[in-house]
């Protein structure tokens, strides 16, 4: 028996690395995978390699900030699998604009809870009828390990944005749990894409970051991608409200 035999899965941003991984991973274990994301040609991209592994996948284009795309999405998926049971809010920006509080460009700072935190929101309040329907399931959300720790390369915005996607999570358990409904959420450290390489402008800054990861390496997408799938299955069937921090040992580490 798969993790997610059967159950009928929304993964936001799954054009990209991480959603991509977990649409991968979700399919092999059984599920459904509506593919969400902003950019068409990523969606299909990853619809193609879902279906190239044997899996069923659905492209569905929406933004997240937008609740007209996101009910119109959600109504798209359930008429195409009859329901759902799992929403993984994986949808995220970091750009390399942002930085501390002091220097924030306001639109900036707009823009990025914009997408990490009101489209998590706006994803789970048009989704989340449709799983209780189902009698129902799991919602994980994607925080960041940057909303554990400070850092003196600041990115607030984004730090402030997956920090108050912690705090929804709590609250949507609290309120969910009664319907049979858990959610949870991730907080991945530094995964190696090609877009957070982009922050290392150098190999000694890219080795400064390395020096203080216990476990002596960056993650991948698919680390990501295995927690994701363990906290939308039945094997955490007691477990919500919670973020899992997944970052090689950095937050425990002082020095
Ligand atoms: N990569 C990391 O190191 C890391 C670490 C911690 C948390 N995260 C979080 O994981 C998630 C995925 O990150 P990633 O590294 O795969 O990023 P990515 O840029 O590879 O993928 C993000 C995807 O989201 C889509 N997207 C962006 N805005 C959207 C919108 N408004 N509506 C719908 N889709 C939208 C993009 O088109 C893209 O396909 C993000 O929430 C990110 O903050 C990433």
């Amino acid at each position: 028996m798969s993790l997610l035999t059967d159950r009928r899965a929304i993964v936001t941003g799954a054009g990209g690395a991480l959603g991509r991984a977990s649409s991968l991973r979700f399919a092999r274990e059984g599920a459904r995978v509506a593919v969400l994301d902003l950019c068409d040609d990523a969606a299909h991209e990853t619809v193609d390699l879902v279906r190239g592994q044997g899996g069923e996948a659905l492209a569905v284009v929406a933004d997240v900030r937008d609740e007209t795309q996101v009910r119109a999405a959600v109504e798209a998926v359930v008429r195409a699998f009859g329901g759902i049971d799992v929403l993984f809010n994986n949808a995220g920006v970091m750009p390399h604009q942002d930085v501390s509080f002091l220097d924030a460009d306001l639109e900036l700072w707009r823009t990025i809870s914009d997408i990490n935190l009101h489209g998590t929101m706006l994803c789970s309040k048009h989704a989340v009828p449709h799983i209780v329907a189902a009698g129902g399931g799991a919602v994980v959300n994607m925080s960041s390990f940057l909303a554990e720790l400070g850092c003196r390369i600041p990115q607030d915005a984004y730090a402030a944005s997956k920090g108050a996607v912690r705090a929804l999570t709590r609250s949507m358990a609290v309120q969910l749990g009664p319907q049979g409904v858990r959610v949870n959420a991730l907080a991945p450290g530094p995964v190696l894409t090609a877009h957070v390489e982009a922050f290392f402008p150098d190999p000694q800054a890219r080795q400064l970051r390395l020096d203080r990861v216990p476990l002596g390496r960056f993650g991948r997408p698919e680390d990501a991608a295995g927690l994701a799938c363990f906290l939308a299955s039945d094997d955490a069937s007691w477990i919500t409200g919670q973020t899992v921090v997944l970052d090689g040992g950095i937050s425990s580490n002082y020095l």
